[in-house]
């Protein structure tokens, strides 16, 4: 039995699924947030060393102001709540993306908890936050020029990634029924196993993700060669 080291999830569905049960989008924005807790201490269960999890990305911008609001009022309440349980468990923290246009009380928090956790190793939980994945290689690409790199390798993209250090992600899952990556890890997830799942994330479980699991390890990835 071969398992993943890597999930990364695209917690897609909160908005729909708030509507239809309390016509309130919030209101699944909300239940959404508080399943992150539990999927942190599922993965852990079945021995996960890295979490990734796509938290607010460039384009939701384009959302009403008022919900992108209630969302960074969320994220601050949420992280405050937890932070001491997170640190207590040995869950380290961390952050990738563009933290420059977000509002300085979320953002002092952020660098806090991830300052906190930094040498916390039972799993690390990566929350991809105003994350692009075009933005994040345009910013690698950047920093590769001023550095006046001319040896361009895989290694060196790799290395100038918010994800420097990290292995990439085994397996992507996005629930909420779309079958998009939505501008998400483009350049890890070159060789993850996608599960694209039609439950919204409020109601993705420990069945959910052992189901994906298990299946996971049935696998044979071949990574371009062939089976022995
Ligand atoms: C994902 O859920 C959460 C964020 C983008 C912050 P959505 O809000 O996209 O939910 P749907 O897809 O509209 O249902
Ligand atoms: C992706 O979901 C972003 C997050 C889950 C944070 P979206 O709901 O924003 O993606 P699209 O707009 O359906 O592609
Ligand atoms: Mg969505």
């Amino acid at each position: 039995m071969i398992s993943p080291s890597h999930i990364a999830i695209i917690m897609d569905g909160n908005g729909r699924w708030g509507l239809k049960k309390y016509n309130d989008r919030n209101k699944g924005h909300y239940y959404g947030l508080q399943n992150i807790n539990k999927v942190i201490k599922n993965c852990i269960k079945l021995n996960i060393k890295y979490l990734t999890l796509y938290t607010f990305s460039t384009e939701n911008w384009n959302r009403p102001k008022k919900e992108i609001e209630y969302l960074f009022f969320l994220f601050k309440f949420f992280y405050q709540k937890n932070f001491n349980k997170i640190n207590k468990n040995n869950i380290r923290i961390k952050f990738i993306g563009d933290l420059k246009n977000i509002p300085a009380d979320l953002k002092v928090i952020i660098k806090k908890i991830q300052e906190k956790t930094k040498n916390n190793n039972r799993i690390t939980v990566v929350f991809a936050f105003n994350y692009g994945a075009k933005s994040e290689l345009i910013n690698a690409f950047k920093k590769i020029h001023k550095n006046k790199k001319n040896k361009i390798s895989e290694q060196l993209i790799s290395n100038n990634l918010y994800t420097k250090n990290m292995p990439d992600p085994d397996i992507l899952v996005r629930t909420g029924g779309e079958k998009r990556l939505s501008n998400f890890l483009l350049w890890q997830l070159s060789y993850a196993e996608l599960f694209f799942i039609e439950k919204s994330w409020p109601d993705f479980n420990f069945f959910d993700l052992k189901k994906i699991v298990n299946k996971f390890s049935g696998i044979k990835r071949r990574f371009g060669g062939l089976d022995e």
